[in-house]
């Protein structure tokens, strides 16, 4: 590329920069050196993948689904769980033989206690490698004065106490193992909007990930948080939130239907539809390459932002005042228009 006398100019350029600004180029060359390590570090590998057990919840569809199909072909040995049978019939039929399918309903302890059963028969000596704690549910979500503590308890049973349970049943075998744990968290757990479980459920993962890092750091355990942005998956499927939503809705007392207004809903929808076919991204694998990372890698990262709205919005959003976060959001979102004026007119009136 460079002739000799080029390759001695350059050289001696350098060399004149390091006695003209020494403090300039001492940081310039640890910040390079810094950065060289960490992406070696980070990928590095280990091995013997194909004697290594890999335990998925929520295989049924969306990350779960594909991550087993993923993990799968990579060589690990992987046990799908799925809440339903047809989940793993579907599974079956797209994948071989070697890959182990278990009924799992993560909010019945019973169901729990048998996955963990058969996943204990399968590993044997030998323990788990890997807990994904991918299992979760969004609806009823919708503005917190439309729900009820069984709409809260929906979610949060599923998405935080059923993940807990999970774990804590799961965790002598992981122990035995020096495995890993990862959990699907959202960056609705770091930055909480649109009422519901989901946020509580998803701020409960990321606490209760980071108390579990830093007990299970002696046993060898490692502890992967994924903070995935806005997804197409069944979690974020417009059809199912949409049908929640009338429910909610139909059920309103007049009073608080009238506080929002008759037009309220059909704006509320519009939005809703707007951002998701704004936000949502089709391509899951960004996701289930992040949980391939904290499973195969020799170093598996704390946090994974997954996706670029994640990466360069709402995580650096979760970081600002909360009067910056709070006008963003209220430009993104619908808010009660007509109706919470009227509402406030008429008090004043009486
Ligand atoms: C999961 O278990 C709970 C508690 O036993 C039960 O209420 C619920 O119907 C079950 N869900 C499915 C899909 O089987």
């Amino acid at each position: 590329m460079y002739d000799d006398e080029e390759q001695g100019e350059l050289l001696d350029r350098f060399k004149e920069l390091w006695i003209a600004h020494p403090a300039f180029m001492v940081t310039f060359t640890s910040v390079i050196v810094v950065f060289l390590s960490w992406t070696i570090r980070d990928s590095l590998k280990i091995r013997d993948i194909q004697q290594k057990h890999v335990f998925i919840t929520g295989c049924d569809s969306g990350f779960g689904n594909l991550l087993a199909q993923r993990l799968h072909r990579k060589g690990f040995i992987v046990i799908a769980a799925c809440l339903t049978e047809k989940g793993c019939q579907d599974l079956k039929a797209c994948t071989s033989p070697t890959l182990k399918t278990v009924i799992l309903n993560v909010t019945n302890p019973k169901s729990i206690d048998k996955a963990v059963e058969y996943v204990a028969a399968e590993t044997g000596n030998a323990g788990l490698h890997g807990l994904v704690n991918n299992a979760g549910r969004a609806t009823p979500i919708g503005p917190t004065d439309w729900l009820d503590m069984e709409d809260f308890h929906r979610v949060l049973d599923v998405n935080l106490i059923g993940l807990i349970e999970v774990t804590l049943k799961f965790l002598p075998l992981i122990k035995k193992a020096r495995g890993r744990i990862v959990n699907v968290a959202s960056v609705m757990g770091r930055l909480a909007f649109g009422g519901g479980g989901y946020c509580l459920s998803k701020c409960g993962v990321e606490s209760f990930s980071d108390s579990l890092r830093r007990d299970m750091q002696y046993f060898g355990v490692k502890v992967s948080i994924i903070e995935p942005g806005f997804f197409k998956t069944g979690v974020t499927s417009l059809e199912i939130i949409e049908k929640d939503l009338h429910r909610l809705w139909n059920r309103l007392t007049p009073d608080v239907r009238c506080s929002y207004g008759d037009k309220y809903f059909d704006k509320y929808l519009k939005v809703q539809r707007l951002s998701m076919k704004t936000f949502c991204s089709a391509d899951i694998s960004k996701v289930t390459n992040c949980m391939e990372h904290a499973l195969a890698a020799r170093y598996p990262r704390t946090r994974y932002g997954a996706g670029w709205d994640a990466k360069l919005f709402w995580l650096p959003l979760s970081y600002a005042p909360a009067f910056l976060s709070d006008i963003l959001l209220k430009l993104l979102l619908p808010r009660p228009l007509a109706g919470g004026r009227a509402l406030a007119k008429n008090k004043v009136d009486v």
